[in-house]
């Protein structure tokens, strides 16, 4: 069977008050509309139609590649919007699945479900419902005495008693495609004055055809965001969501209400997760971490039992057994080998550490090569920017920086060499050398030890 998916995004989302198009809005980091398309988007089947209109040019530049477009010019209505979609499908689909592009909790199983049903049964269409406490705005589902659907009436045309009703649309549906592109002729013009979508099915039922409902296990699946409470309420279910999903992979997650991670990242078995932390982007954690509380990690990657506390990890490889915290920030291009220990009110950025360097309180490393077993004292700056360009340094194996030493880059320092406390290194120590003063001379050779 031949199914092409429908999203619709064309509306302007004026409840959400913002520049941003609703459907751009994120939730944990990906646009809500990302959420509609992989819910829809089957393996090896066609790209889902977005039907757009207002911000058309900002939603086709960010999904370009991942759908096909149709142009709403006047947002005349749900109805309305998907006749546009009709040329690119017609004679192209036996099955026309709708979603609309503001319900990111939408799973792909739901989806599943309402084309199996739709399959086994005669009706030109089929619907899901949901039973919601909280009817939002929905509209709401009537349905005849045999159980098929007779109506969906919009909130704002409802009368008391339906207003009642506590079974809601949450906008998926599942039709022939031949049947719904005349049904949607036929739509009449709605008191506001758009085609509903959801009128469809009163031409259904005019016609004396069946039309089928399934009720979604979970209501917040239907959760559909026309402002920001409940743009916040989605990304919390989704969020739990998530955390519900690694609690059951084998993750400690000590409260869940106060943990995020977003739906890209990766976390091995036996890690506990602190309080306020945020694992966000691509990152990799691997097993047996104790991240947080208190820690941001985004976009990196994470070996097996690390810790990281009160710290900030961005675009960063941190190997295993590496301490980290609290209060350090890994920027950009950091690299930390296995057993590294960065202490309190330490920065890295664009450089690498070798096994086992331990840089305990207070230093800044930019643009730096360090090898392994390096002592960086407290208080180490790497000077790397000269007002003008970033350089080098490099430190090898072995070498004792002092406490308050100042590398003044481009500046290497040999391999087991030391540096004095205070030091104000602007040329290069040799090996084996102890380099002392302002600026820093070497003094006497050390002994080797091997
Ligand atoms: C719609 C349904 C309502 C359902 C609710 C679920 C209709 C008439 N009503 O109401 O029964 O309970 O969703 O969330 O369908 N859109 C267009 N072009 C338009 C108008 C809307 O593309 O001309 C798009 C919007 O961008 C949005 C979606 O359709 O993604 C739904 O529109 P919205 O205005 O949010 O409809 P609701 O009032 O929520
Ligand atoms: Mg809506």
């Amino acid at each position: 069977m031949n199914i092409r998916a429908v999203i619709l995004a064309a509306g302007q989302g004026t409840r959400m008050h913002s520049k941003t198009p609703k459907v751009l809005h994120p939730l944990l980091g990906r646009p809500m509309l990302q959420y509609a398309i992989d819910a829809v988007q089957r393996e090896g089947a066609e790209k889902p139609v977005i039907v757009v209109g207002h911000a058309a040019q900002e939603i086709r530049r960010v999904f370009a590649d991942q759908a096909l477009f149709a142009l709403q010019d006047e947002q005349l209505g749900t109805g309305h919007a998907v006749q546009q979609a009709e040329p690119l499908l017609r004679d192209q689909a036996e099955l026309v699945l709708v979603t609309y592009g503001d319900m990111p909790l939408l799973t792909s199983g739901a989806i599943d479900r309402i084309l199996a049903a739709h399959q086994a049964h005669e009706g030109p269409v089929t619907m899901l419902t949901m039973i919601g406490d909280d009817p939002r705005g929905f509209g709401r589902v009537l349905r005849d005495e045999r159980g098929y659907v007779k109506a969906i009436v919009e909130e704002a045309q409802a009368s008391p008693e339906q207003l009642a009703v506590r079974e809601l649309n949450p906008g998926v549906y599942c039709f022939n495609a031949g049947w719904l592109w005349q049904a949607l002729k036929r739509i009449p013009l709605s008191p506001k004055g758009e085609y509903y979508l959801t009128d469809v099915i009163g031409v259904a039922v005019a016609d004396g055809l069946p039309v089928q409902a399934l009720l979604l296990d979970d209501p917040a699946e239907g959760i559909g965001i026309n402002t920001r409470v409940h743009l916040a309420e989605a990304e919390a279910a989704l969020r739990k969501r998530i955390n519900r999903q690694w609690m059951l992979a084998g993750v400690s997650i000590i409260d869940p209400l106060r943990t995020v991670i977003e739906p890209g990242a990766q976390i091995g078995q036996d890690t506990v997760i602190w309080p306020d932390s945020y694992i966000l982007g691509n990152t990799v954690v691997g097993s047996d971490c104790v991240l947080g509380p208190n820690t941001w990690i985004s976009n990196s990657q994470v070996g097996d039992h690390c810790r990281i506390i009160n710290s900030v990890v961005e675009k960063a490889i941190v190997e295993d057994h590496v301490d980290i915290g609290p209060y350090a920030h890994l920027r950009s291009g950091a690299h930390l080998s296995s057993r590294v220990h960065m202490g309190n009110f330490g920065e890295v950025k664009n450089s690498f550490l070798g096994p086992g360097v331990k840089m305990g309180h207070f230093s800044y490393i930019g643009d730096a090569q360090i090898g392994q077993d390096v002592n960086i004292g407290a208080g180490t700056v790497t000077c790397n920017f000269d007002g003008e360009k970033k350089n080098h340094t490099e430190i090898e194996a072995g070498v004792f920086i002092g406490s308050d030493t100042m590398l003044v880059a481009p500046v290497k320092i040999g391999a087991g060499a030391r540096t004095g406390a205070g030091a104000v290194v602007t040329r290069d120590v040799p090996p084996d050398t102890l380099a002392v003063g302002v600026p820093a001379r070497a003094i006497r050779k050390l002994k080797k030890h091997d």
